[in-house]
């Protein structure tokens, strides 16, 4: 399988274009890393190819089809700030199986301490939230992660444990990956393949 933006221009305002004409493609069996300057609509990009901006120049297929966007969506966007995406009155049981229900050993395996689950958003850290947010993007369905600077406010030590096992879940269940970072040595380590946002976004 592959996921493919062709062509994808955009402007949140006319006369400011943020994509020229932005080609990019993700096997189901790869991780390609993105990489680009603050501002320069990375982000943009990612909302497009999953779905979240549904008006744009260009197509996002999947083996050249279109995504239904009445099903579920086997493409799932992961952000950088985890507490944007959770309902602050939600325990986090209910947020992580609002999308579905992973086992005892998964969660165990992406470090999800039992006692999490009975809590709020605000009584876990960013890293232990963006746990979260990274396995309840992979509902079976999934397909494709874009993982937008998921790890950014991340240590060190806990940025390596998460892509450890996202890339293991990944490549054992046939999901490609966009990964997005200003960091060039992340990337360099969990990609398959490297692209500059600037390079792409020919004027
Ligand atoms: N909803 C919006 N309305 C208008 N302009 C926006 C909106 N979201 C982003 N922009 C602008 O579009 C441009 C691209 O933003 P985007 O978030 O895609 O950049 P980015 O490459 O992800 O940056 P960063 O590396 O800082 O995350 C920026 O100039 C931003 O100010
Ligand atoms: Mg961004």
């Amino acid at each position: 399988m592959k996921l493919e933006g062709n062509n994808i221009s955009f402007a949140y305002k006319k006369d400011s274009p943020i994509l020229n004409n932005i080609s990019i493609s993700v096997p189901d069996d790869k991780v390609i890393g993105l990489i680009g300057d603050s501002g320069s609509g990375k982000s943009t990009l990612c909302k497009i190819l999953s779905g979240y901006i549904p008006r744009y120049e260009g197509t996002v297929t999947i083996d050249n089809n279109p995504i239904d966007s009445k099903d579920y969506n086997p493409v799932q966007l992961i952000f950088q700030h985890p507490e944007k995406t959770m309902n602050p009155k939600w325990k986090m049981e209910n947020i992580l199986e609002e999308s579905w229900v992973p086992s005892k050993e998964l969660r165990d395996t992406f470090g999800i301490s039992d006692g999490w689950l009975k809590r709020w958003p605000n009584e876990l850290s960013g890293g232990e939230l963006q746990r979260f947010s990274i396995l309840r993007s992979l509902h079976p369905k999934t397909r494709f992660i874009i993982a937008d600077e998921i790890s950014t406010m991340l240590d060190t030590v806990t940025q390596v444990q998460i892509w450890d096992v996202l890339l293991n879940y990944a490549k054992k269940n046939n999901i490609g990956i966009l990964a997005v970072s200003h960091d060039k040595s992340l990337l360099e380590v969990v990609s398959d393949e490297i692209f500059y946002f600037n390079e792409l976004n020919k004027k």
